[in-house]
């Protein structure tokens, strides 16, 4: 059987066809723009979002026995906040995960109704970018608007819902929230009373690996797709990658280079950060996960490459580093303020340490390592949480870089296991439907017989030693500019 994995990225939607053994047969991807409006906010059309699935669901499956696609599973960008009113119209444009618009929200809740306690309702603080803040902005500044909200949805359930008409959501998107009582995996009733909102316009909670629905008939003949195909409910795209690289069960660990870079921990037990520096989230093989997330990570080197230095040619660029642990330049990550672990949304990316002889080749590197030391600080909360980390996995589209991989080997001084695909969302997506179907008994068996290792790099230990240093002096730069953003 096939089963399709789609990620609901911020650049774009992928998609990938893979059968029950875990070969991934075609790999399509379509674009859609993003907007920010004014500086550190980020929307995106959920219209455009399933306009391009249901042209890459099309071209996907173009040449492929279709009736023998079984079920469908997305990966999506977390946090968006997608609202629809009474006829089902999107009321107004997604704000996204990197949106940092709701600073005031963030730190009111923060501040009042209190870091502690929102912990002990959700298992997470406040953070810029998290759906409640969200919706207590729209409360504020749109108040016509959010007195039309009939359902509140993240960015995959909606495509969830257009595809099988089910109001629905999984545990992990939906610890994003800031609404969910993780622990628990229920909706938090006095978060909801907090944000102004009622269970009833809320998604119905499901497990990221069961089925909420099948494809509408009217879209499955459309497509020439088979009515039954099942839907699952599928995962934020952390969890999703984190299953679509084996990142399952307990104490393993993923790093996402994707638009934001992330750090992800999985653990059967739950727990939670005592400075909630890591959020505390449910994972997508039915326990829970620690997750560091930076903003900007592939998107810094994207911004660098193609708005700056205005190339496509990233390979070419990164050609000419070879003193590596050597650089004396310096490069802040934050170009949209920054989440883990210092909840900023006023920080800003910077260049620190040129002198005459600086050239391009020198700020490139500046900008891959500059992204290895961020996620080296939510590294640096975890080692502090007593958790030892002695390898990795890693996805997206920055892990296509041998000398990024390596970067980060050394920065970390972690073993990196690089995976058959780089596709970790849409791989997990898909691992999360064939197991819906009934092919896997659960996640856990499905990761450990379709997931496939095909290489380590290694941490050299002179070259992480002097990475030490480096990351010493980058760990004293975010302090003191803290007052100047
Ligand atoms: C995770 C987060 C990002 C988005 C990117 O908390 O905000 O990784 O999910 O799509």
């Amino acid at each position: 059987m096939y089963y399709i994995g789609i990620d609901l990225g911020t650049s774009a939607v992928k998609l990938l066809l893979m059968d029950e053994k875990g070969t991934v047969h075609k790999v399509v991807s379509k674009e859609y723009p993003i907007c920010f409006p004014h500086p550190g906010w980020s929307e995106q059309s959920p219209e455009d979002w399933y306009a391009q699935s249901i042209e890459g669901i099309r071209e996907l499956t173009a040449d492929c026995e279709k009736e023998m696609v079984a079920g469908i599973g997305c990966g999506g960008q977390m946090h968006g906040l997608v609202a629809l009113d009474d006829q089902d119209r999107v009321i107004r444009p997604a704000i996204l995960w990197n949106d940092g618009r709701t600073a005031k929200q963030t730190e009111d809740l923060n501040q009042r109704i209190g870091k502690e306690t929102l912990s002990k309702y959700t298992a997470n603080i406040a953070f810029a970018g998290f759906t409640a803040p969200k919706l207590l902005w729209m409360r504020e500044e749109e108040p016509e608007n959010f007195a039309r909200i009939e359902k509140i949805m993240l960015p995959k359930d909606y495509l969830s819902y257009c595809l099988s008409g089910v109001h629905c959501t999984d545990y992990s998107d939906a610890s994003g929230t800031l609404l969910l009582d993780v622990e628990h995996k229920c909706w938090s009733r006095e978060m909801l009373e907090i944000c102004g909102v009622s269970e009833k316009q809320l998604p119905k909670l499901y497990e990221s690996y069961e089925v909420v629905g099948t494809l509408k008939p009217e879209l499955a003949r459309g497509l020439g797709l088979s009515a039954d195909v099942k839907i699952v409910a599928g995962a934020g795209d952390n969890a999703a990658a984190a299953v679509g690289t084996g990142t399952v069960g307990d104490g393993k660990c993923n790093i996402s280079l994707g638009t934001s870079g992330t750090i992800f921990i999985s653990s059967r037990k739950f727990g939670v950060d005592a400075h909630n520096a890591l959020h505390s989230f449910a994972h997508a093989d039915g326990h829970y996960h620690l997750m560091g997330c930076m903003l900007s990570a592939a998107a810094c080197n994207k911004w660098w490459m193609e708005e700056i230095l205005k190339t496509e040619d990233y390979a070419g660029e990164q050609a000419g580093i070879h003193k590596l642990g050597e650089n004396q330049v310096f490069y802040l990550p934050y170009l949209m303020g920054e989440r883990s672990p210092h909840n900023d949304p006023d920080a800003r990316a910077c260049f620190i340490g040129m002198s005459m002889d600086t050239g391009r080749e020198e700020m490139t590197q500046a900008v891959l390592e500059g992204v290895a030391f961020a996620l080296r600080d939510s590294l640096e909360v975890a080692k502090s949480l007593g958790i030892h980390l002695e390898r990795t996995k890693i996805c997206g589209g920055g892990a296509k870089s041998a000398l990024w991989k390596r970067i980060i080997a050394n920065v970390m001084n972690l073993k990196v296991d690089v995976i058959a695909s780089e596709e970790g969302p849409g791989l997990g997506g898909a691992i999360l439907a064939a197991v819906g179907c009934g092919e896997f008994a659960d996640v856990e068996e499905a990761a450990a017989k379709l997931v496939r290792v095909v290489d380590t790099v290694e941490p050299e230990p002179e070259l992480a030693a002097k990475y030490e240093e480096r990351y010493a002096k980058f760990r004293k730069l975010y302090p003191a500019l803290k007052e100047t953003f």
